[in-house]
């Protein structure tokens, strides 16, 4: 059987790249080594973390926030085996929903470890038979894999990586963090809520490199004041699990004494690493970088004529919405249309409460690059709609160029953040002015009306503060 395109990875990039192919009436298949379409996204990504995040934000309302608005009830008592279900039953609907997806687009699949024997050319092998799919294209869409600490054995039971601490069976009595990134915070945030005492070990001197500064150090306050320890530019060296607690090592980044913390458990979330395990690619010519990551151009294709790459396994931000919009460009591409991502509006949320969002460039990044900007920075503490809801935590701030105002990023901290931040991606899409935002009629009384203000305040003149 030949195909127009051959989609190696079921995740969002992959499912997503073969969905556009099809719909541009391309003949297309994809193939899967796990038993579950979805990719880490859907089976052990955003999907899970982001049912117990809700379920666990949820569970600390009812026991804190309930009381104080005049709704009664008795302490919550946690069922974690009942919240586990609730996680699987949505990662199922999920699952599922993209074999509908691949049916309903007449998508072959195959299942099995695919592996690039020549351009057009991929062997798969699973279920105990190998079998050659020809193809006039071929995207690689392996997505990514857990970073390792050298020395430390992930045993996915006490020292576990994202995927072991969303199945916890039992609450921690301590929670040790290794990487005070994204997982890390996500969730340490969810067994913090649910009763685990929260200590994160971070490399650096800050939380969540490559965010805004001031993001940063405001969400590390808040994230204190909730309950978790962070102890910075230090890192761990050993882990002793002989003993009924884990015995953790660390030292100061920069050397010096070494101290023993005991955990019940310890995530190792240090970061991702591109996978290309058992794919040919170095058999196939396809060229890595020095980080491993499948070098592509900007139609996503790679120096070999006909294989091209998307989402985790080539370079930029390791996010599902970005790994989807390259698949869309990848099959437009193949297609004969002009596909293509723009890298400088891809937003990027973090789900804890409150929510940290940010797209484009940071503060940071414009002084290094000596662009003059304005800020306008808007506090919730002045928004009506926060103030009621007693979500005042945080702030908006919009980045401008200086002589034409035209937005060049923005960072929020506060509730829906996640939510606010498309209306400024659609700006720096279209290239729009903050005094654009800022002329916008905005819903009152919502959140978004901060986004007006500190659209407002790059010029100066915020309205409501
Ligand atoms: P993946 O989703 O990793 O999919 C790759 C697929 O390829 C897998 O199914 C794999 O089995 C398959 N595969 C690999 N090699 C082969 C082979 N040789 N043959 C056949 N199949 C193969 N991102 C967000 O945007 N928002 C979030 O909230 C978010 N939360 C996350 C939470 C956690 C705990 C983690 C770990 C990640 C999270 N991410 C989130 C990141 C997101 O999951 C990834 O960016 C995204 O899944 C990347 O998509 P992808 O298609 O490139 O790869
Ligand atoms: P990360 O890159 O976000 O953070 C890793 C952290 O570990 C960094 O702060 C780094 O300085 C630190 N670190 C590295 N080595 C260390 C060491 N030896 N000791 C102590 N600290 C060390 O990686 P993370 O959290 O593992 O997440 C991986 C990726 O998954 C993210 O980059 C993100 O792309 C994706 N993700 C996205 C989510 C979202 O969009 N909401 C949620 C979860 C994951």
């Amino acid at each position: 059987m030949a195909y127009d395109v051959v989609v190696i990875g079921s995740g969002p990039g992959g499912y997503i790249c073969a969905i556009r192919a099809a719909q541009l009436g391309l003949k297309t298949a994809v193939v899967e080594k796990d038993k579950t379409f979805g990719g880490t996204c859907l089976n052990v990504g955003c999907i899970p973390s982001k049912a117990l995040l809700h379920a666990s934000y949820l569970y600390e309302e009812a026991e804190k926030d309930f009381a104080g608005m005049g709704i009664g009830v008795s302490k919550p008592k946690l069922d974690l085996a009942q919240m586990q279900k609730f996680k699987q039953e949505g990662v199922d609907g999920n699952v599922k929903g993209v074999d509908y997806l691949f049916k309903k687009n007449k998508i072959d699949t195959f299942q099995g470890v695919g592996k690039i024997l020549a351009p057009g050319k991929i062997e798969v092998s699973g279920g105990g038979k190998t079998q050659t799919v020809e193809t006039k294209a071929i995207v690689i869409a392996t997505g990514s894999d857990v970073a390792r600490l050298k020395g430390i054995e992930i045993d996915e039971k006490r020292v576990v990586s994202s995927t072991g601490a969303l199945a916890l069976s039992s609450v921690p009595k301590k929670l040790l963090v290794v990487g005070a990134g994204v997982i890390g915070l996500e969730l340490g945030s969810v067994w913090r809520r649910l009763g685990a005492e929260v200590e994160v070990i971070e490399f650096l001197d800050r939380i969540l490199p490559g965010m805004d500064n001031e993001i940063a150090r405001q969400f590390q306050r808040i994230l204190q004041k909730q309950g978790i320890k962070f102890r910075l530019s230090s890192k761990v060296t050993g882990i002793d699990s002989k003993g009924k607690t884990l015995k953790v090592t660390i030292e100061p980044a920069a050397g010096g004494k070494a101290e023993t913390v005991e955990a019940d458990i310890t995530l190792v979330s240090i970061g991702r690493v591109p996978y290309t395990e058992g794919l040919g690619l170095k058999e196939a010519g396809v060229k890595l970088d020095d980080k491993n990551r499948v070098i592509v151009d900007e139609k996503f294709q790679t120096n070999v004529k006909g294989i091209y790459a998307i989402g985790d396994v080539i370079a930029g931000p390791m996010l599902a919405h970005k790994a989807e919009d390259e698949g869309v460009a990848a099959a437009e591409n193949i297609a004969g249309k002009a596909g293509i991502v723009n890298h400088d509006a891809i937003p990027n949320v973090i789900y804890t409460f409150p929510e940290v969002a940010s797209v484009g460039k940071t503060e940071e990044e414009l002084k290094a690059a000596g662009v003059a900007y304005k800020a306008g920075k808007f506090p919730f503490t002045a928004n009506g709609r926060a103030k009621v809801n007693k979500t005042t935590d945080g702030f908006v701030k919009i980045l401008a160029d200086a002589a034409t105002d035209r937005v060049l990023g923005a960072h929020i901290i506060g509730a829906d953040a996640g939510t606010m931040i498309t209306e400024i991606t659609l700006a720096i899409e279209f290239g729009a002015s903050a005094e654009d935002i800022a002329r916008t009629c905005h819903p009152h009384p919502t959140l978004s009306e901060a986004v007006k203000e500190a659209a407002l305040e790059v010029d100066k003149r915020a309205l409501s503060m």
